[in-house]
């Protein structure tokens, strides 16, 4: 099933996610449907609360930075629970898009390296590091899970100058090649 996209200015996307238990009711078909969702609405990420579930779980699939980035070669994971312990090296700047933020697309800044705790979907335990542009495709959808989105990030000025752009998201008046849910209309 494809989900509908909680679009930016969705109270919901603000929220802090929650750990989940194995029993998590249809947690496996879940997943199955995000992969779907994500493919769908081309994108490299997906988190848990862009379609409107707040809890600790993104999917990632970096293979489409194969050519420019090779450690990309093969990544395919969910993260379920996942908690970032630390994070290192340089931060560096890399033209950022959300599937929740159509046609945005903005320089940010992230540190190159990051530890994460998290289960796999079959919650074996994994507490790895990672770097590149895998780091940064966590960094975003973890942020997510934390009520974060990429254009907290940004420059102030140049949120100043999308303040329009993302109003005209928030209100649903937007081109989008995918289905997303907008936030109730204001009284
Ligand atoms: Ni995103």
């Amino acid at each position: 099933m494809i989900f509908p996209i909680v679009a930016y200015g969705h109270p919901n996307l603000r929220k802090v996610s929650v750990d989940i238990t194995p029993e998590y009711p249809g947690l496996q078909q879940l997943i199955i449907d995000m992969w779907e969702t994500m493919y769908y609405s081309v994108g490299v990420g997906l988190a848990a609360p862009q379609i409107n579930r707040q809890i600790r779980l993104f999917v990632i699939d970096a293979n489409p930075y194969t050519k420019q980035y090779p450690e990309a070669e093969g990544f395919k994971k969910v993260f379920i629970n996942a908690h970032i312990v630390e994070r290192r090296g340089e931060e560096w700047a890399y033209n950022e898009g959300c599937l929740s933020i159509p046609d945005i697309h903005e320089d940010v800044y992230r540190p190159d390296e990051v530890r994460i705790k998290y289960q796999d979907e079959e919650f074996n335990s994994h507490d790895e590091w990672f770097g590149g542009i895998i780091a940064r495709v966590i960094q975003h959808e973890y942020d997510h899970l934390d009520g974060i989105l990429f254009v907290d990030k940004i420059h102030s000025l140049r949120r100043i100058m999308l303040k329009r752009k993302l109003l005209d998201i928030s209100k649903g008046d937007i081109q989008v090649g995918y289905k997303m849910i907008f936030p109730p209309k204001k009284k």
